[in-house]
């Protein structure tokens, strides 16, 4: 190699040994090798070369500019490994350290309940069915008998989205609706979320009930009790002692209500049953014959019971809960005792 290109090359291997950038690098590359690079020069110079030496020179310009090339390329590839492992080295984890996390779910003690009691009535043939919480005053009230009047309608007791919409104060409507497309015979548990004006330690704006409705030629006030005993024994056990009440509600006739033996002081009288030894746990009655017209039911052919309960109040007496908020303040500590 002639001594210009000797030194040429000694050059760029200088300046390519210390190169800190890309952006150094390209430089250096069009410096050399550009098209008014230094490498370039001297192979347009060919001209001023002796013929004798000329082909040798331009042999040896393109082993330069080959050399220079790959030396170049390897520094760039250099770089683009060295980028490559920064930014692993950046993005990097640290997989010994202990996890965040998850915690384990658990099945809301309300929903245990409601569980519970739609898989004793689906033993007992009854199907589950859902109707609409923003319900018309129609079906919440007037269908089944309650009255324009009624204190239940009062603005205290109801949310009223509109004048003829409420947020439905109990499953009952469901009742109505059910009845209004199908024939008897209809065996259904209909459990969802009730609306009612009223907040302390029993009581929250939003609570849950099951509605159970049985209907068909021949059902007897004996079937309510017959039906509703076998349930309450299966929730609270056997050995539960139970009473039917006299009651009143609009859509029922006889009505009544049913109470278990205290479960807390097993009828010695405590503070749950404010000392009467006995709790309230659900409403019932003997669908009354105003509801049937209503749907378009002979009361003279079928007959029926109905049924309601609050879910709260028994999961709060089946697991020995004494503030009905506690359900809905997603505390853990609460939550993950069931
Ligand atoms: N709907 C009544 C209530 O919310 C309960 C009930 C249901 C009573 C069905 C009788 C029959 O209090």
């Amino acid at each position: 190699m002639t001594a210009e290109l000797e030194a040429l090359r000694e050059q760029a291997e200088a300046e390519l040994g210390k190169v800190g950038t890309e952006e150094e690098l390209l430089t250096i590359r069009t410096r050399y090798l550009g098209r008014k690079g230094l490498l370039t020069g001297l192979l347009r110079n060919i001209a001023a070369v002796s013929p004798e030496a000329r082909p040798r020179f331009g042999k040896e310009c393109n082993e330069l500019k080959e050399i220079l090339t790959a030396r170049i390329d390897a520094v760039l590839d250099g770089m683009a490994s060295a980028r490559k492992a920064a930014t692993l080295l950046d993005a990097r984890i640290d997989v010994t350290l202990p996890g965040r996390g998850v915690r384990r779910g658990r099945v809301h003690p309300v929903i245990q309940v409601r569980e519970e009691i739609c898989r004793i009535f689906a033993s007992l043939g009854f199907s589950v069915v859902e109707g609409p919480e923003v319900e018309l005053d129609y079906y919440n009230f007037e269908a089944l008998n309650i009255p324009k009047d009624h204190p239940a309608r009062d603005m205290q007791d109801t949310f009223y989205v509109e004048d003829s919409i409420v947020l439905r104060t109990h499953t009952s409507p469901v009742q109505v609706r059910i009845m209004e497309k199908t024939r008897p015979p209809v065996r259904i548990l209909s459990p969802g979320r009730v609306y009612r004006r009223d907040s302390d330690v029993s009581h929250t704006p939003m609570f849950h009930q099951i509605e159970g409705l049985l209907v068909d030629k021949g059902v007897t006030f004996g079937d309510l009790k017959g039906v509703l005993t076998a349930f309450l024994k299966q929730v609270f056990g056997e050995g539960t002692a139970l009473r039917f009440r006299p009651s009143f509600f609009p859509f029922t006739e006889p009505s009544a209500e049913v109470d278990i033996r205290c479960v807390i002081c097993s009828g010695q009288g405590c503070r749950v049953c404010k000392q009467s030894g006995w709790l309230e746990i659900l409403g019932s009655g003997m669908v009354d014959p105003e509801v049937f017209k209503n749907v378009g039911y002979d009361p003279e052919e079928v007959s029926g019971f109905a049924f309601g309960l609050g879910l709260e109040r028994i999961a709060m007496l089946k697991f020995g809960i004494s503030d009905i908020r506690l359900f809905f303040e997603n505390d853990l500590r609460f939550l993950e005792q069931f």
